[in-house]
C-alpha cells in the first residue's frame, strides 16, 4: 500500500532525529517536498545534451537565440553567454544595457558587467565608459588577467590595449531623458518594476557546462562612480558547475546587501530546487528591509537545465530557451 505524504514525512522526520540531523536541514527537506506544487511550470527537458538559456526579461528571447546560434556554431556555455550579452549590448533602443543606457546623474553613461564559467573562472569590469562590449572585456580579464575585477579608468585602458572600439555610449535618445530627469533631478533611485534593467544570463551548453553573466548601465541617474550588483560576482552572478548558477535584477543595492546570487547558489548546493532557492533569497531581502518601493528579482538554472525565478514584485519576467523553443515566463512574486 502506498504510504500517505504525512506518514512519509513523520517517519522520515524519526530516521532524521535518530541520524542526528539538524533542525534546519530536516526543515529544509520537508519544505521542498511540501511546496513541489508551487514550482511554476517550465518546459524544462533537464538535459545536459540540450543547450539550454535562460536570461532575464524580455530582451533575453532575442539574447538567447544568439547564444543558442553561438552554440550550433561550435560555441560553448561562454560563447553562448557572450554572444547573447553582446546582442543586447548594441540595442541602442534598451535604455538599461550597453549603447543606449541612461547615463548618472551627471550625464555619464557607465557600465557594468561579469562573468563567470562553471569551474569558478570569474572576470569583472565596473564603472566603465566608452566600450560598447564591457562583457566581453569581463571575459578578456579572466581569460588574459590575473584578475577578477578592472574598474574605471584601469578597465578603459585594458579595453584600449585590446584594441576595443571606444564609442560614446550616449545615445540622443537617452540624453534626451536625462535632459528631462535634471529639470526636477529627483536622486531617488528609479526602479521599474515590470521593465528590465539588467541582463542577466545562464547558459547550459551540449556538454552539460554552465557559464553566466550579467551586464548593465546600472541604476538610471545614479550618483557618478555608483556600481552596482551587476559586476560584483557573488551579488548579482554566481555559477557554481557542480550546482548551478544564479543571477539578479533590480535594484543593485538590495543584492548585494545580501550578496543575493551566491546565497540562492548556496541554496541550491544545500538541496533546494532553483525555484525555492530564489524565493528563500527574495525573502531573506523582504526580511531584512522595507521592500515596498524596490523591486528585485532572482533567476537560477541547476547543472541539469531547470529553472527557477521569483520576485519581490509582479512584473519580474525571463526568456526560457531549450533548444528551438522559446518562453517568455512571469516569475513568481511575494
Ligand atoms: N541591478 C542593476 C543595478 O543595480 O545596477
Amino acid at each position: 500500500m502506498t504510504k500517505s505524504r504525512r506518514t512519509f514525512l513523520n517517519e522520515a522526520a524519526q530516521i532524521a532525529g535518530a541520524l542526528g540531523l539538524g533542525r534546519f536541514a530536516w526543515n529544509r527537506f520537508e519544505n521542498q517536498l511540501n511546496a513541489e506544487s508551487q514550482t511554476p511550470p517550465t518546459h524544462s527537458i533537464n538535459s545536459v545534451s540540450t543547450p539550454t538559456m535562460v536570461s532575464t526579461w524580455n530582451h533575453g528571447i532575442l539574447a538567447n537565440q544568439a547564444g543558442l546560434e553561438a552554440q550550433s556554431q561550435g560555441g560553448n556555455a561562454l560563447d553562448m553567454i557572450e554572444a547573447a550579452a553582446r546582442l543586447v549590448e548594441s540595442d541602442a533602443e534598451g535604455l538599461s544595457v550597453g549603447i543606449g543606457g541612461l547615463p548618472d546623474r551627471d550625464g555619464h553613461v557607465t557600465l557594468d558587467a561579469c562573468i563567470m564559467d562553471h569551474t569558478g573562472n570569474a572576470g569583472s569590469v565596473c564603472f566603465v565608459q566608452g566600450v560598447e562590449h564591457p562583457l566581453s572585456l569581463a571575459r578578456r580579464v579572466m581569460e588574459d588577467t590575473p584578475h577578477v575585477m578592472l574598474s574605471g579608468a584601469g578597465a578603459e585602458q585594458f579595453a584600449r590595449e585590446l584594441d576595443f572600439p571606444q564609442i560614446n555610449l550616449l545615445t540622443p535618445k537617452a540624453q534626451k531623458a536625462w535632459e528631462k530627469w535634471r529639470i526636477e533631478s529627483d536622486y531617488a533611485p528609479v526602479i521599474n518594476r515590470e521593465n528590465h534593467d539588467t541582463i542577466g544570463l545562464l547558459a547550459l551548453d551540449h556538454e552539460g557546462r554552465l557559464a553566466g553573466g550579467c551586464t548593465t548601465s546600472g541604476v538610471a541617474y545614479k550618483m557618478h562612480g555608483r556600481v552596482g550588483d551587476s559586476p560584483i560576482i557573488g551579488a548579482g552572478l554566481f555559477v557554481d558547475g557542480r550546482y548551478g548558477g544564479a543571477t539578479a535584477t533590480g535594484l543593485g543595492e538590495a543584492v548585494m546587501r545580501t550578496v543575493g546570487s551566491f546565497l540562492v547558489v548556496e541554496l541550491m548546493r544545500q538541496g533546494l530546487s532553483p525555484q525555492l532557492a530564489c524565493e528563500e533569497a527574495v525573502h531573506r531581502i523582504m526580511n531584512s528591509m522595507p521592500t515596498e518601493d524596490l523591486q528585485v528579482g532572482y533567476l537560477a538554472m541547476d547543472r541539469d537545465g531547470a529553472i527557477g525565478g521569483h520576485a519581490i514584485h509582479s512584473g519580474f519576467n525571463y526568456a526560457h530557451t531549450i533548444g528551438d523553443e522559446a518562453a517568455l515566463i512571469d516569475a513568481t512574486h511575494g
